[in-house]
């Protein structure tokens, strides 16, 4: 087994000072790749703190022998993403995988749900996810403009709490259903310069989860730690190395030894009318739809 599968592979993960995002960035540089460790240090809410955790995994990934430099820009700040893409070309000569991670929680019912909470929240996922993306796309476009081959990777992270929804995180969820269909689509768009898209919905032990997930996810005294945040990484390394070619637009589930393919929204089968429907109609058509139809999934915590 070629333990280096991204070998000389110029990758950023975001917000990889901690938890997933950091076990990511160790397992890029011990893949062989060089890695832009972003973090820009806030507490769990978003809160700003004088922590400088991208700077410890850099020295990490340095004391293993491996290349990685620190970034502590916002990923949702336009001209903070912007710089962050920016700090890869110019520290390393160029940027093949860009994994967006970064972002935190602030758990509240929506009937109590404040407009700077949803704000923080969906910024932090949804807008941290684009701006990224979209200052990497147009460095990619440009390289392929240019005649040089590009065999680029994103790789988003999603979750549960959007893809089956979360009750207490809706904020949360809603961001995270976002990037599933950002994914989707920059999956299409991106296609042509030679990048996939695809995208995870991972669990793990974090600082997010430990207090939710305190008693399922604690580590076992002897034996395979499945919610130990390394284990999401090994697939991320994977999706960010060439192998992965004409993988894209997929969502991925990772917990623990498991992975699997998430099934996303499909057409239904639709009974057609042929003509306008009458909303008194409507009942038993509907009742026949919900019918024939798998049961949706359940939301977590409902
Ligand atoms: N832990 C889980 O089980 C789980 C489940 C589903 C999804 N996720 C997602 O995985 C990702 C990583 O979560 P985690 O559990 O490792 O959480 P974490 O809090 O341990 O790590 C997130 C990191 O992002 C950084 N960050 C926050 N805002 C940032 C910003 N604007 N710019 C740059 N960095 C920023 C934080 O400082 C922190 O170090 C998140 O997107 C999370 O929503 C986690």
């Amino acid at each position: 087994m070629d333990n280096q599968i991204c070998a000389g592979r110029i990758v950023i993960v975001t917000g990889a000072g901690r938890g997933i995002g950091r076990a990511h960035a160790l397992a890029f540089a011990a893949a062989g790749a060089r890695v832009v460790v972003n973090d820009v240090g806030t507490a769990l809410d978003g809160a700003a703190t004088t922590e400088t955790p991208a700077q410890q995994v850099v020295a990490e990934i340095v004391a293993a022998g491996g290349e990685a430099v620190a970034n502590g820009d916002d990923v949702a700040d336009w001209e903070g993403a912007r710089r962050l893409v920016r700090t890869a070309i110019d520290t390393f000569g160029g940027l093949d995988v860009l994994v967006n991670n970064a972002g935190f929680v602030r758990d509240r019912m929506l009937v109590n749900l404040g407009e700077d909470e949803w704000d923080a929240v969906v910024r932090v996922h949804l807008k941290g996810h684009f701006a990224t993306m979209r200052h990497a796309a147009e460095y990619w476009r440009g390289e392929s403009k240019a005649g040089r081959p590009v065999d680029a990777r994103v790789i988003n992270t999603s979750s549960g709490a959007g893809l089956q929804g979360s009750v207490g995180q809706g904020n949360y969820g809603a961001a995270k259903a976002g990037i599933a269909g950002l994914t989707l689509t920059a999956a299409a768009e991106f296609g042509r310069y030679g990048v996939t898209v695809n995208a995870i919905a991972p669990a793990a032990r974090t600082r997010m989860t430990e207090t939710v997930f305190a008693e399922t996810m604690a580590a076992p005294e002897d034996g395979f730690d499945a919610m130990a945040p390394e284990n999401v990484s090994p697939l991320v390394v994977w999706l960010g190395s060439t192998e992965s070619a004409g993988v894209t637009g997929r969502m991925f589930e990772v917990e623990g030894g498991k992975v699997a393919l998430a099934q996303g929204w499909r057409h239904g089968v639709p009974v057609d009318r042929g003509a306008r429907w009458n909303p008194a109609e409507l009942g038993p058509v509907v009742a026949e739809l919900i019918e024939k139809s798998p049961a949706p999934e359940p939301v977590y915590g409902a």
